[in-house]
C-alpha cells in the first residue's frame, strides 16, 4: 500500500462507524471526485471498521505503558496511513493516541499524555487553539458529534469532527475521538479553479465588450458609474458592495451568445432579434452561477434588465422584488448607452441622458435610486468617465 500511494496525491478518509460517514462525505468535494475521473488523482476510499478500533481501544486500555504493540500490522498501517488525523482522547481529558496524519499536524506525537485542556501550553502545535475549539465543554455535557472548522496560526484549514465511542459493556462515553482534516491544500485548488474560472470569464468580458465597435468600455463605465451610485446612496457593507461591483462588471456576459449582427445591427431589432437579445441576462447569470460563492452577482446580473413598473425581463418582476445590485446597474448600465455613440445614433449629451433617465423614475427605475444618480452626476464635472 505504501509504494501505491507514493507520489500521488490522493484523498483517503476514514469511515469509523455510521457517525463518520456524515465526516468522509463533507470532506469528498465534488471536485476531488470530478479530479479522480480526470485522472489528476486517485482517489481511495479506506475503510476501517468500529470493530478494529473497539479492539485498539481496549489494546489502549490494557497496555497503557506500551500502547499499540501487540495490534496486528494491518490495523496499525490503515490507521496509521489515512491522511486524517485522528487523536483518541479518555474521559479524564487525557489524550491518549495520536495516528501519524495528526502527528504531523500537531508537529509531534509526544502530545500523547498531555490533558486536553492543557493543550494550548503546547506552543509549537499547529493545532493551538482548535483542538481546545473543537472539545470544549466536551466533558461537561452528553455529547453528540459535533463539527467545526479551525484555520491555524501557519494558514492550515483544518476541518475538526468530534464523535464519542461507547464503551462496550458499560453505559455511557469511554473515550472521544478527534478526527482532523488538512483541507489546506483542497481550497488551494479550489482557489486556482475558480480564479482560472473568473480569468476566463474576464477574456470574456474584453471580447463582448470589443465586439460591440461603440461601447468599448462599457463593461468599465457601467462598473464604475455603479460604484460612485453605491456611494452615493451610503452602501457600506464590503461584501454587498463586491457583489454589486462584480455583477456590474460582468453584467453583459452573457452577450457572448448573441450574434454580431445583432449587437451591431444598425437599425430597430425584429420581435425574433431582440427575444435573441433578451437572453443576454440570463445567459450570463448561469455562466456566473457557476462559481461558488458568486450566486448573489449572479441573481444581480440576470434581473439587471427588470423594471420598476414590472414591464422588464426576464421574470417581470418589479419594485422592491427585483435585487437592489440590479436596480442600481440598470441606471448606470443606462446612462453610460445613452451617452455612447451608437450605430444609428450619436451619443446623448449629459443633459438629455439625464432628463431621460429621470422621467423614467417610478417606471423603469426606483425613484430613489434615479434622484440620487442625476444630483451626483450634475456635481460631476465630467460628460462621461471613459
Ligand atoms: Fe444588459
Amino acid at each position: 500500500m505504501d509504494k501505491h500511494l507514493k507520489g500521488t496525491p490522493i484523498f483517503v478518509s476514514a469511515i469509523i462507524g455510521l457517525s463518520c460517514l456524515v465526516f468522509f462525505l463533507d470532506n469528498l468535494r465534488i471536485h476531488t471526485v470530478y479530479h479522480a475521473f480526470l485522472g489528476v488523482c486517485q482517489l481511495t476510499i479506506l475503510v476501517i471498521t468500529i470493530f478494529y478500533f473497539r479492539y485498539y481501544i481496549e489494546k489502549v486500555n490494557k497496555e497503557r505503558s506500551n500502547e499499540f504493540n501487540e495490534l496486528d500490522q494491518l490495523n496499525r498501517l490503515l490507521i496509521d496511513v489515512t491522511p486524517t488525523g485522528i487523536v483518541l482522547i479518555n474521559n479524564d481529558g487525557i489524550i491518549k493516541y495520536v495516528n501519524k496524519a495528526a502527528g504531523n499536524i500537531l508537529g509531534s506525537t509526544k502530545t500523547a499524555g498531555l490533558n486536553i485542556l492543557e493543550f494550548d501550553t503546547v506552543k509549537k502545535s499547529n493545532l493551538y487553539g482548535g483542538i481546545v475549539k473543537a472539545t470544549k465543554g466536551i466533558y461537561s455535557e452528553v455529547l453528540g458529534e459535533r463539527y467545526t472548522s479551525f484555520t491555524t496560526r501557519t494558514k492550515k484549514v483544518l476541518n475538526f469532527y468530534v464523535s464519542p465511542v461507547m464503551a462496550e459493556n458499560t453505559q455511557g462515553i469511554s473515550h472521544t475521538i478527534l478526527f482532523i482534516h488538512d483541507i489546506t491544500q483542497e481550497g488551494k485548488l479550489k482557489e486556482e479553479i475558480e480564479k482560472t474560472y473568473l480569468s476566463t470569464i474576464e477574456a470574456l468580458v474584453g471580447l463582448v465588450d470589443a465586439r460591440d465597435k461603440y461601447t468599448g468600455e462599457h463593461s468599465k463605465n457601467v462598473s464604475k458609474y455603479t460604484m460612485m451610485l453605491c456611494t452615493e446612496l451610503g452602501i457600506t457593507d464590503g461584501e454587498e458592495l463586491r457583489n454589486i461591483e462584480l455583477a456590474a462588471h460582468f453584467h453583459d456576459i452573457g452577450k457572448i451568445g448573441v450574434s454580431d449582427q445583432i449587437l451591431n445591427k444598425p437599425v430597430s431589432l425584429n420581435d425574433a432579434e431582440y427575444d435573441q437579445m433578451k437572453k443576454h441576462s440570463s445567459v450570463g447569470a448561469d455562466i456566473i452561477r457557476k462559481i461558488e460563492g458568486f450566486e448573489e452577482i449572479s441573481e444581480i446580473i440576470r434581473h439587471h434588465h427588470e423594471r420598476w413598473d414590472g414591464k422588464g425581463y426576464p421574470s417581470n418582476l418589479s419594485g422592491n422584488d427585483i435585487p437592489y445590485g440590479s436596480q442600481i446597474i440598470a441606471v448606470a448600465d443606462t446612462y453610460d448607452a445613452l451617452t455612447s455613440d451608437r450605430v444609428y445614433r450619436k451619443g446623448m449629451p449629459k443633459e438629455v441622458a439625464l432628463k431621460i433617465i429621470f422621467e423614467e423614475k417610478g417606471r423603469q427605475f426606483n425613484q430613489e435610486i434615479v434622484e440620487n444618480f442625476v444630483s451626483m452626476m450634475a456635481r460631476a464635472s465630467v460628460e462621461r468617465i471613459y
